[in-house]
């Protein structure tokens, strides 16, 4: 197979960790030659598709094989590479005053906590490791729904009691705990961990969201606009920013949008979904939709960090080197 020997030329060849992972995308990413290859294979009979399919798995396993011999080969030698370079100087006193820093995620956590606390919303929590009926079922999403699939979710493997488990795709659950819990008026965000299985320069399986919700007897459209431009300006410190509101598809909101911010000028960037409570998830969490509405939102917090402060890329977020700790950090005095 040409597609096969092409792959583990390029393995071969890969000259840095970049450029081994750009070969693994190429092949085995979204949209790489063998995902699309096995795509392929729906199309096909079933005789075919049982004799392909077990050709498939035989060519996948040789190429991850090939693609692990040569990361940690790689590996190996850019480890090598900076011992030889990074040498730290450990017979040198400390310095007087070493102070901390504030991870940029724990500052910009701040900001929008002071901000939308600042129109009114209080803080709410919910756990990282969540039911199955918080993160789909109460949200719209039953068993079997595709938009499961939107989401690359961690199952925990089944324990002892019936309820399947997975680390949240979203913050998106809080919304049902906190209407199951409380009563209208509500009008919290929910700031958190989230995790998918996803790893590039702008994904990581864990990351941060934060959801906002309120749910009132007039709640409408014009209310969710308005409290996301606001926020949106102060948090991006300016007070032209422009919103592009773009109509999308959340099981749990209708109507849905994403919302999108002007950029430098003349770009658009995605930063948001959002939109009106499903009635059904009203319903879900015994609040009747003839009574009252409500508007929901989910930002990524990593993405909207990155652009405020111009981080390119997502991983060293979590690597805790100290270089980008000291480059990017916040000192405590300027917390405030
Ligand atoms: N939970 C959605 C996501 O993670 C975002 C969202 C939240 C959309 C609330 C609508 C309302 O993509």
């Amino acid at each position: 197979m040409d597609l096969k020997n092409q792959i583990l030329t390029d393995i071969e060849n890969a000259s840095s960790l970049q450029g081994l992972e750009d070969v693994r995308v190429a092949a085995f990413g979204k949209k790489g030659a063998i995902t699309e290859l096995m795509k392929d294979l729906g199309s096909k009979t079933p005789e075919e598709r049982r004799e392909m399919g077990a050709a498939f798995n035989i060519l996948k396993q040789e190429l991850t094989d090939a693609l692990d011999t040569r990361k940690q080969m790689l590996e190996e030698a850019d480890l090598t590479a900076r011992l030889t370079t990074e040498t730290l100087d450990v017979s040198l006193p400390p310095r007087p005053v070493a102070s901390g820093k504030i991870h940029p995620l724990s500052s910009v956590m701040d900001q929008i906590i002071h901000i939308f606390g600042g129109m009114g919303f209080t803080v709410a929590e919910g756990p990282d490791i969540e039911e199955d009926f918080y993160n789909f079922t109460a949200l719209n999403v039953p068993a079997e729904h595709p938009a499961r699939e939107m989401q690359d979710t961690f199952y925990l493997p089944p324990g002892a009691t019936e309820q399947p488990y997975v680390l949240r795709t979203h913050t998106s659950p809080v919304q049902i705990r906190t209407m199951l819990k409380g009563e209208p008026p509500i009008r919290i965000i929910a700031p958190g961990r989230t995790f998918r299985s996803d790893y590039d320069a702008t994904h990581t399986p864990m990351f941060h969201q934060v959801e906002g919700i309120v749910v009132d007897k007039h709640t409408h459209m014009g209310h969710l606009k308005g409290c996301l431009e606001e926020f949106c300006r102060l948090f991006f410190e300016d007070p032209a920013l422009k919103l592009r509101f773009r109509p999308s598809y959340f099981p749990f909101t209708e109507p849905s949008a994403e919302v999108d911010i002007q950029w430098k000028g003349d770009k658009w960037l995605e930063i948001l979904g959002c939109g009106m409570v499903h009635p059904n998830v009203l319903r879900n969490c015994n609040i009747d939709p003839d009574v009252y509405q409500g508007f929901a939102f989910g930002m990524g917090i990593e993405r909207i960090t990155m652009l405020k402060y111009g981080i390119e890329d997502l991983r060293l977020f979590f690597e805790s080197d100290l270089r980008w700790l000291n480059h990017y950090g916040f000192s405590v005095d300027a917390r405030e």
